[in-house]
């Protein structure tokens, strides 16, 4: 007896239901993306368990058929959904799996590592701090400097040394590398009126093959005062508290006759040797002295090719180098620690 289209569109509901709840079930097994694909190919694909069902369409009465291929529809759209909500929840569980891997919550956290200033920031401070108390000014100065104020108007003439290409990073005919930070002299001194005081601490350039005491580019301190009835005994007198608030109250400081073009007289500055007290040790290489840097009295000069009046000012200037000061801080003797980057050492010297 052929069933009533009752019965089977009735039978049709049952399958379809059945197959909803089978694939819940089959879904509760599915731990990935490729099982899961496997599974929709087994449910939708072209000879998939949906497909087979929507294919019995074809043997119900004609007047049935749109109510089946309605249901089935119905069915097909649970279905897809049902896919959608698990690759949903899948991915969910991946993601959470993996910060679970990354992040152990249990895990102690360590400190964060604070950080420290450079061993040679920090000597540039010290170096500072004494001269800014007293109302210096700190200005930087660029690093491409022109030959005037590098040279001329330091006095240093045309066929000085020191400006053969060999010495010296040319840039451009007439621009340079800083060779050191006394071209600031000029600069401040051209841009203000006296009374000046200041200090230019920076980085400065020179063709030097690297080694345990030269490095193309190191540091200097720049001083200068100049004013009415500054002379040299003021001079000594900054120097000095200078080597003693770096070293400590028991320096003394020896000037030592030498030559600048930019200042007359000149000097050359020396500490006695913290390490030894200037009994003479490897530090000093037994000399109980180190030196630190030059200076002198502003050339007239140099005063005049700024428009100041000789007759009326006078200025003491110094030039001291950083890293050497710091490497005595520091007890180091050899001035590539500084640009190694070994962090292990800077955090040390932090
Ligand atoms: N500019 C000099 C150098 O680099 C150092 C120096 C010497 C600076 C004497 C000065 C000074 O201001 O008075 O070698």
């Amino acid at each position: 007896m052929p069933s009533s289209p009752d019965t089977l569109l009735s039978d049709l509901h049952t399958s379809l239901e059945a197959l909803q709840r089978t694939l819940s079930a089959d879904l509760t097994l599915v731990r990935d993306g490729d099982a899961l694909e496997a599974l929709r190919v087994a449910y939708l694909g072209r000879s998939g368990r949906l497909t087979t069902i929507r294919r019995g369409i074809g043997s119900l009465p004609v007047a049935e058929r749109p109510e089946a291929g309605r249901q089935i529809n119905e069915a097909a759209a649970r279905i897809e959904s049902s896919f959608a909500e698990h690759a949903t929840r899948l991915s969910r569980a991946a993601l959470d799996a993996e910060s679970a891997a990354r992040v152990d919550v249990t895990g102690t956290v360590p400190w964060p590592r604070r950080g420290a200033l450079h061993p040679l920031r920090q000597t540039i401070e010290a170096i500072v701090e004494p001269f800014q108390r007293r109302g210096f000014a700190v200005v930087l100065g660029t690093e491409i400097e022109e030959e005037r104020t590098n040279f001329d108007a330091l006095n240093i003439g045309p066929d000085h040394p020191a400006r053969e290409g060999l010495d010296s990073f040319y840039l451009a005919p007439g621009t340079l590398l800083r060779t050191h930070t006394s071209p600031m002299q000029i600069r401040m001194m051209e841009r203000h009126p006296a009374p000046v005081a200041l200090l230019v601490p920076g980085a400065v350039y020179r063709r030097d093959a690297v080694d345990a005491r030269h490095s193309p580019m190191f540091h200097q301190v720049e001083g200068l005062c100049v004013g009415e009835h500054v002379h040299f005994g003021h001079l000594r007198e900054a120097l000095l508290a200078l080597c003693r608030h770096l070293f400590g109250a028991a320096q003394h400081v020896r000037l030592r006759p030498s030559f600048f073009p930019f200042t007359e007289p000149s000097a050359e500055v020396d500490t006695s040797c913290p390490g030894c007290d200037g009994s003479g040790c490897r530090t000093c290489g037994g000399s109980g002295w180190i030196e630190i840097g030059g200076a002198g009295m502003v050339h007239p000069q140099v005063l005049r090719n700024v428009g100041y009046d000789p007759e009326r000012l006078t200025g003491w200037a110094f030039g001291v180098g950083v890293e050497r000061i710091a490497m005595v801080r520091y007890g180091i003797d050899d001035i590539r620690t500084f640009f190694e980057n070994d962090r292990s050492l800077l955090e040390q010297l932090g």
